[in-house]
C-alpha cells in the first residue's frame, strides 16, 4: 500500500526526535479479509523492508499454516513502522567501546506519532478480522489495561481506538472483530506458551472455516 506524502513525511521527520530508525511498509493483499498487527519492525525487516522476516517472521509463517493461511491471503502491518531502537554500551575484546543498538519495544510517544499510519491503513483496507499480534497491538487497538494473557483466542467486537483531532486515542466511527494472539517472538521468551498459541491459531481456522467473519 502507498501512503500519502502528507501523511507520511511528518511521521518520518519526526522519528528524529525518538530513537527510531528507517520505515516498513504494510505488506500483503490489497483487499484481504484479515489484517495482522504486529508491534514494530526490527533489524532485520529495516533491511528488508518487508515486515516479520526475520526470526519471528519464521514463527509467524508456521502459526499462519495452522490457520490455513499463507502470507498473500493476508495484509500484515504494525502499530510502529520504524524500527524502535535502544542503546547499549559494551567493551570488546580489545577494551574498545562500542555502542549496540538492540531492538525494543515501542514507546507509548512512539506508538502515537505513527497512530495516524494504523488508522490511515485499517481505513484503507477495511479488514473483517484484525488479528492483534501481542500486547503492545492489543493495547494500541483497544485497551491500555487489556493484558495479552487474558484476551487471546476470543473475538473482541467493538470500536477501536483512533487518534483524534486533540492527539488523544478516540473510539472509531465504526466496529471491528478483534482477535488477539500472542507475538510470535512471545515464545522465544516463554515456551510454555506455545500450546495456547497453537491452540489460538486453530481455533482461528475453525472460525474461518465456519465463516463466522
Ligand atoms: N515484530 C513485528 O511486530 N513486526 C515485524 O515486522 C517484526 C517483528
Amino acid at each position: 500500500m502507498t501512503y500519502p506524502r502528507d501523511l507520511i513525511d511528518p511521521i518520518i521527520l519526526k522519528n528524529r526526535e525518538f530513537d527510531l530508525e528507517g520505515f516498513v511498509f504494510g505488506n500483503g493483499d490489497f483487499s484481504p479479509d484479515i489484517m495482522l498487527i504486529g508491534e514494530a519492525p526490527g533489524e532485520v525487516e529495516i533491511r528488508t523492508g518487508v515486515p516479520f522476516t526475520g526470526r519471528s517472521g519464521k514463527e509467524l509463517d508456521k502459526t499462519l499454516a495452522i490457520a490455513g493461511l499463507t502470507r498473500d491471503q493476508v495484509y500484515i502491518t504494525s502499530i510502529v513502522r520504524s524500527r524502535p531502537f535502544g542503546r547499549k554500551t559494551i567493551i570488546d575484546k580489545t577494551g574498545q567501546k562500542i555502542e549496540k543498538r538492540p531492538n525494543r519495544m515501542p514507546k507509548q510517544k512512539e506508538i502515537l506519532l505513527h497512530a495516524p499510519l494504523l488508522d490511515y491503513e485499517i481505513a484503507q483496507v477495511q479488514p473483517k478480522l484484525i488479528i492483534a499480534l501481542g500486547g503492545c497491538s492489543l493495547k494500541r487497538l483497544i485497551d491500555n489495561n487489556m493484558k495479552i494473557s487474558e484476551s487471546h483466542g476470543t473475538i473482541w467486537h467493538g470500536k477501536i481506538k483512533q487518534l483524534g483531532a486533540d492527539s488523544n486515542y478516540v473510539p472509531s466511527q465504526q466496529a471491528y472483530d478483534v482477535f488477539p494472539i500472542f507475538h510470535p517472538a512471545a515464545i522465544f521468551y516463554n515456551r510454555k506458551i506455545e500450546p495456547q498459541l497453537i491452540a489460538d491459531w486453530e481455533k482461528l481456522k475453525e472460525i474461518l472455516e465456519a465463516k463466522a467473519i
